[in-house]
């Protein structure tokens, strides 16, 4: 793939909208850092997100918004949560609120959890992308996985040239530190990351593991479905729902071409569908632990972890 370097006027806004609502990745300035943007309603461009990065988990992404009326659309905002981000949006602050239940989210974004992280970005090319897809936009930052976060469209294309469709160059980022995630899904809210927003409050910190949502998916049986889960089944039990990949068929299958990204988009939906057929056997096909399938097999052994 070769990617684009594309500048920040009208047109290119909306070129770059275009590729997004056609499912591609594109790159663009915020205030904070370069995000790795992909709309957020569609499995598959999300899935490609950690695909491009390379993150070996699927870690919730923020997503990001135009306007308070989109944020509404996705989270529950309680009292706090609404008088903080009116102070403070435009700008570097993310906030994880309850996820709508009708909120139009590809449930790969969340990671399938209940809480959503939100933020409206300062940076007006950031909020023009988003009012051109006229959709949120989940976005990481733009770097390979554990790598340092981009603040120019030069350090994106060092991390990810040829690994996205295109990056939109609106120069340095003015703040250069991500941006601070606060979290409201208590009585008090709770700082889960120091960023770019400075408080001007008190506030707890998330420390007890138990409660910091920050690291979802270390809890090592998180978001288990109902049913028990059983691994690298290539064959099914009678009493078993098996999910294909591949050439093995199951009763569903991940991607029946064997293709890592279209698995990794239809994962959480599978295990839903799972649930909703109250199925008490999960057997799940052995998926490749290479690329994207290393993250696919990382949820899959916690949703296969002994349940406490
Ligand atoms: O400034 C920023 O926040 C940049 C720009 C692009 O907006 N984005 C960014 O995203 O730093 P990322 O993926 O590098 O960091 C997202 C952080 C992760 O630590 C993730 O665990 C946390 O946000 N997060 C996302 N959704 C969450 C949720 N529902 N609950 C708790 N933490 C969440
Ligand atoms: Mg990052």
């Amino acid at each position: 793939m070769k990617t684009e370097r594309l500048g920040h006027d009208k047109g290119a806004i909306e070129y770059a909208a275009g590729l997004l609502a056609e499912g591609e990745l594109v790159a663009f300035p915020t205030e904070t850092v370069y995000g790795l943007g992909a709309d957020a309603t569609q499995d598959n461009a999300v899935a490609k997100v950690f695909d491009a990065k390379g993150r070996p988990s699927f870690n919730p992404l923020i997503v990001h918004v135009s306007d308070f009326e989109m944020a509404q659309k996705i989270g529950v905002f309680s009292n706090d949560a609404r008088a903080l981000v009116d102070r403070v949006w435009p700008g570097p602050l993310s906030v994880v609120v309850p996820l709508r239940d009708d909120a139009e989210l590809s449930p790969l974004v969340t990671a399938g959890q209940a809480s959503v992280a939100i933020r409206m970005p300062a940076g007006t090319i950031a909020r023009e992308l988003i009012r051109a897809l006229d959709r949120p936009i989940a976005a990481p930052s733009a770097n390979p996985s554990g790598k340092v976060s981009p603040t120019t469209a030069a350090h994106v294309l060092d991390g990810l040239d040829g690994r996205i469709a295109a990056v939109i160059d609106g120069g340095a980022c003015p703040a250069g530190l991500e941006s601070t995630i606060i979290g409201f899904l208590e009585d008090t809210p709770r700082l889960l990351r120091e960023g770019a927003y400075v408080p001007d409050f008190e506030l707890e910190r998330a420390t007890s593991p138990s409660k910091n949502p920050l690291a979802p998916g270390q809890l090592a049986s998180h978001y288990a479905p109902d049913g028990n889960v059983r691994l690298n089944a290539e064959d099914a039990r009678e009493d078993e729902f098996h999910v294909g990949f591949g050439t093995i068929d199951g009763d569903t299958t991940l991607s029946r071409e064997g293709d890592l990204v279209e698995a990794a988009a239809r994962l959480y939906a599978v295990l839903h569908e799972a649930n909703a057929r109250h199925v008490k056997n999960i057997a799940i096909a052995p998926i490749p632990d290479t690329g994207l399938g290393l993250a696919i097999n990382d949820r899959l052994r916690r949703a296969a972890a002994p349940r406490s």
